[in-house]
């Protein structure tokens, strides 16, 4: 999760054709792992069921179709302290005027009076109803009190007209959410390239030449330079690691080839380059197109180099770009792994030790040492992969 992003999310829903992309809206905060609370209007509930908010929410549905005693239940209030934000999604005409004129009279309307937290709303409504001087009011003075609104959008309307009232679309407003969160992260705006895991060198249709790398430190890697709010493209050759990370561009390759080619598409806009993938040195010259039969009792194979894709980006390195690598060793770790610091032109380049036990390939954790251009030498403990990412990506935001 984006490091300072909402935890808990309470979504208000107000009775409107576009209660149905509310959602939508769930969906999205809950697989950016916040935990969700729904509050509905009578109205609401005539356009989407209880049973789809509590399935997607995976709470309880706080309404008011109960006795009228539910609306001052102190539920509702708690509501208000357990929330980190809250958005309206549709808001309707009638909520907007409630809020803004202090109306309490359900549980939705109790709740946004109690609540303290940044609060958002999306409006929804005709084109018609939306230009009315009352509405317009409404939301003037609600933008004085801090109110943040997204949106309408211009577009076809439901009640068949075109203009200005249509709800903003979920993922607008999910981003819009989440950025306010995390404008004051030390990465925000930044553009990030992360490689993982290894690479297969074909051999024929079945075989293939790869290596034991799991993907694991640069999936920790991305996963720590979006919380710090960069918008990463990881490329990463076969590997079983996810990522829910919403900031998080995956691409899947196979080969170094495809890896140095989406390499050369990202790089460009990257301010940042990590290159912690095992790229094959070699690759067969000529994959048989056919499975090789095992006719003779040898078989000699021709390999031919790759392209080595963080030197090549070293060489075309711009201004104002940010780039590391990695380095295993297993002899003379610190000169060989300078030389390659130098060699490649990078900014800092992390050694990995072969030597320390549960270290590398496959394991969680990593003990790795930092080398600067200037010979700065930073050692750290054996730790946990993602810890290991965060130290790296500390490092990194100092010196950028
Ligand atoms: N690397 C790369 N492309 C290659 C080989 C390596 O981008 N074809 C990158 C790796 O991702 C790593 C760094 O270069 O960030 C160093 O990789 P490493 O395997 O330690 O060294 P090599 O440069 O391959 O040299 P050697 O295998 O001879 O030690």
């Amino acid at each position: 999760m984006t490091e300072g992003a909402p935890k808990h999310v309470i979504i208000g829903i107000t009775g409107g054709i576009a209660a149905y992309k509310a959602m939508t809206l769930i969906r999205l905060f809950k697989s950016a792992g916040c935990e969700v609370k729904v509050v509905a209007t009578t109205n609401a509930l005539e356009f989407v069921t209880p049973l789809t908010i509590e399935t997607l929410s995976q709470n309880a549905l706080y309404c008011d179709t109960f006795k009228r005693s539910e609306q001052f239940d102190v539920h509702h209030i708690s509501h208000a302290d357990w929330a980190d934000c809250m958005i309206v999604a549709p808001a309707s005409a009638d909520i907007i005027g409630k809020m803004a004129n202090g109306i309490a009279d359900d549980a939705l309307s109790t709740l946004l009076l109690a609540i303290k937290k940044p609060l958002f709303i999306a409006p929804a409504m005709n084109n018609k109803m939306y230009a009315n001087e009352a509405v317009q009011r409404n939301l003037a003075t609600l933008q004085q009190q801090g109110c943040h609104i997204i949106g309408p959008a211009e577009g076809f309307l439901a009640c068949g007209t075109t203009g200005k009232g249509r709800m903003e679309e979920p993922e607008k407003i999910f981003d819009d959410v989440m950025g306010y969160f995390s404008k004051d992260l030390p990465l925000k705006g930044k553009r990030a390239l992360v490689t993982a895991g290894p690479t297969y060198e074909p051999i024929d249709p079945v075989r293939f030449i790869g290596n034991h790398s799991s993907g694991k430190m640069g999936f920790a890697l991305a996963e720590v330079l979006a919380d710090k709010g960069a918008d990463v493209t990881l490329v990463t050759g076969p590997t079983v690691q996810t990522t829910q990370q919403s900031h998080i561009h995956r691409v899947d390759v196979t080969t170094a080839a495809q890896m140095y080619e989406a390499c050369l598409k990202y790089s460009a806009d990257a301010d940042i380059i990590i290159m912690s993938a095992a790229v094959a040195d070699y690759t067969p010259a000529a994959p048989a197109p056919e499975k090789i039969k095992k006719n003779d009792s040898s078989l000699q194979l021709e390999l031919v180099k790759t392209t080595d894709i963080l030197a090549s980006l070293g060489k075309n390195k711009r201004d104002g770009q940010y780039i590391v690598g990695f380095a295993l060793e297993t002899e003379n770790e610190l000169a060989n792994a300078q030389t390659k610091l130098h060699n490649k032109n990078l900014d800092f380049i992390v050694l990995n030790s072969t030597k320390t036990p549960k270290s590398g390939f496959n394991y969680d954790t990593n003990q790795v040492t930092i080398i600067d251009r200037d010979g700065k030498i930073t050692p750290f403990d054996l730790q946990d992969k993602h810890k290991v990412a965060q130290n790296i990506v500390d490092h990194l935001i100092a010196k950028f």
